[in-house]
């Protein structure tokens, strides 16, 4: 049995209309941190003209993505892959992807993950790619919600190197890596979708 995660299953959809709207009809994606594989099973059968790499950095989750994907049947998924955000290389040096999805991993993860995720998006996205995050974070002149607060207290008491990151933190590590936000969309339960693309 794949493993399941009550989060992933209410936020698929929501997460599926908004990658609808801001990506193109067709392309390939690269999921960092796909954890179960709700997502890649259900992202790729609602986007049936894009090509999905679901990835994460324990092997235990590949075997559940395997597991999602071939409970809902779907073609478009390409065979699960170990990829640490963290590593200096993380596939061959020409691979381009369309679009890089990562969900929920920045808050439960060490802050080095998030440079990571910028400088390897910078290194893989396609010219016109679109890097997508999606998670809960903090925001400067946004109140924080009682439940982002207590959520960001509990993960802080699991790991003192995790917890919700500030946006415009983020935002300076992609930067750093030659990314910009293109675009913020703020999604149910106080999270929020975020677009990079290559700064101009
Ligand atoms: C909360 S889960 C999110 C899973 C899924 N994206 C979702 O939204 O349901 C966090 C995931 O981040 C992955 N992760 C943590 N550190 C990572 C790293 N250095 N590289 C890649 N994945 C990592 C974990 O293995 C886990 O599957």
């Amino acid at each position: 049995m794949p493993d399941f995660s009550p989060a992933a299953d209410r936020n698929k959809q929501p997460i599926l209309t908004m990658l609808r709207q801001v990506l193109p009809d067709a392309g390939n994606a690269l999921e960092i941190a796909s954890g179960t594989g709700q997502h890649a099973a259900w992202f790729a059968a609602g986007l049936p003209r894009w090509t999905w790499q679901p990835t994460d950095l324990q092997h235990t989750a590949l075997d559940s993505i395997a597991g999602w994907v071939a409970q809902h049947g779907v073609a478009n998924v390409l065979p699960p892959l170990r990829l640490d955000v963290t590593a200096p290389r993380w596939l061959p040096d020409d691979a381009r992807f369309d679009s890089i999805v990562c969900a929920n991993m920045l808050h439960i993860a060490p802050w080095a993950t998030c440079a990571a995720l910028m400088q390897g998006s910078a290194r893989h996205l396609a010219t016109n790619g679109l890097l997508i995050t999606y998670g809960p974070y903090l925001e400067d002149g946004v109140v924080t919600s009682e439940g982002n607060r207590t959520f960001n207290q509990s993960l802080r008491a699991q790991d003192a190197d995790w917890g919700l990151r500030r946006r415009e933190d983020v935002e300076v590590e992609a930067a750093r890596a030659g990314l910009q936000l293109a675009a913020r969309h703020a999604m149910p339960s106080n999270n929020l979708l975020l677009v990079w693309s290559r700064a101009l």
